[in-house]
């Protein structure tokens, strides 16, 4: 028996925690620094490496490493120093995510559908350029932002402001001192979720985040604010496209060039005329993807993670799926992805019934009392036969639950609809 360190507090970490704790291979199961939902949490932030590491050890811990940011600052380069187990790629390999610009040239270097774009330090060249273009643009930070730092532009003067917010503003700080320009691809978006070894990766089920804040796809990007799985946006050809020309790609091309990648990795892609590009990458399973990728897992998850980390997915069969449709709507306060309320007591969260499981996020326990602690609080995630059965069970089960800045989406999963 093993026991699990799991780093992070999101919904994503609430259900990998949930999954692994199933395995019969796991005893105990952490979490730091967790959350209102998680049985054990650990009082050590992501960026306290060393103090992880500590922890790792006297408990005989496998860790596995839920958000980008222990990632880029080399959490795993730490942990392998000193001979513990962990899940997550490498500081070399967090690049594709940590620098978009690295991701670009890595993408062009190699001749992975991505987006044309240029590079910029300067405002004064970056809008001369944006006006000698014929096509609109996305304004890029280079660094990681929290998910922020990106700026879909509809005219030169949207693409002028953003290069000053970014470059000159420094609104997302040193995360700016370069940008990207990239040309704007219109198209459908999906993410495309896949586990590597380093040398092969298996593709996690499909599915499909909704990032605006507002339904129909409405007002400024969060997070995001549920998703559904499978998706058929990605039909089994698409599917075949995507795993060849860019997941097995990236991974051969990070291999030549002389980097390991363990772990998720996960294309943030934009479809368009049956062809997908790559928008970006993350080194990481996606928030809220992972909750309904989870939930129909019908494998032992902790094989899966233990055999990355070592080399040897091969060894393993491919991964069974539930055949069920799973969906999320994230429950969230009010006024998210900017300012909200927090310490709000939340009711109703025992209602849940064996097709759904709520997954908490900005959540704490105080004296028995759950309180909301974040923008993004819960993650509501039910199975159904089909995705519009799940999407009535999502929505029911998050009926059950309030408090008095609660808000989501209502149309979580209706983009899938439209295409059965
Ligand atoms: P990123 O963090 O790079 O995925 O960008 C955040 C969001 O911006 C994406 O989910 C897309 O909705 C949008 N976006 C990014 N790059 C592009 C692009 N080249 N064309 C159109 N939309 C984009
Ligand atoms: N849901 C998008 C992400 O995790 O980046």
């Amino acid at each position: 028996m093993v026991n699990i360190l799991v780093v992070g507090s999101g919904g994503r970490e609430h259900a990998i925690s949930w999954k692994l704790s199933q395995s019969e291979q796991v005893d105990k199961v952490y979490s730091s620094p967790g959350n209102g939902g998680i049985e054990n949490n650990v009082d050590i932030l992501i960026d306290n490496l060393e103090e992880l590491a500590k922890f790792a050890k006297a408990n005989e811990c496998f860790t596995v490493v839920g958000p980008e940011a222990p990632l880029a600052n080399g959490i795993v380069d730490e942990f392998d120093q000193k001979n513990l187990k962990i899940f997550g790629p490498n500081k070399e390999a967090a690049q594709l995510e940590s620098s978009k610009i690295w991701a670009k040239n890595f993408m062009k270097r190699n001749q992975i559908p991505t987006a044309k774009f240029e590079i910029f330090d300067d405002a004064k060249k970056a809008e001369d350029y944006v006006k000698s273009l014929d096509y609109n643009v996305v304004v890029k930070a280079d660094g990681l932002a929290a998910g922020k730092g990106v700026i879909v532009c509809n005219s030169t003067e949207e693409a002028i402001s953003a290069i000053n917010t970014i470059l000159v503003k420094k609104t997302f700080g040193e995360a700016g001192n370069k940008i990207i320009i990239e040309e704007r691809i219109d198209g459908i978006e999906a993410s495309y979720i896949a586990l590597s070894d380093g040398n092969i990766a298996i593709p996690m089920a499909t599915s499909q985040d909704h990032k605006r804040i507002f339904d129909d796809d409405k007002g400024p990007n969060t997070g995001g604010m549920g998703a559904y799985s499978p998706t058929p946006i990605i039909d089994d050809e698409l599917a075949k496209k995507i795993q060849e020309k860019i997941i097995d790609k990236t991974i051969q091309s990070m291999k030549n060039e002389g980097i390991e990648f363990r772990g998720f990795l996960y294309a943030g892609i934009m479809i368009k005329d049956g062809e997908p590009y790559v928008l970006e990458y993350n080194v990481r399973m996606g928030d809220p993807e992972c909750q309904p990728i989870t939930m129909r897992m019908d494998f032992d998850l902790y094989e899966y993670l233990l055999a990355a980390s070592e080399g040897r997915l091969s060894e393993l069969p491919p991964p069974t799926w539930k055949k069920q449709s799973a969906v999320c709507v994230v429950l969230a306060s009010q006024g998210y992805p900017e300012s909200y309320p927090k310490g709000e007591e939340i009711t109703g969260l025992d209602n849940a019934d064996e097709n759904s499981f709520v997954f908490h996020a900005g959540t704490k326990n105080q004296d028995g009392k759950i309180l909301t602690n974040g923008g993004r609080v819960l993650g509501v995630t039910a199975l159904g036969d089909t995705l519009e059965s799940a999407i009535a069970n999502a929505y029911a089960a998050a009926d059950k639950i309030s408090w008095p800045h609660k808000y989501c989406r209502k149309d979580i999963g209706k983009k899938g609809l439209s295409y059965l």
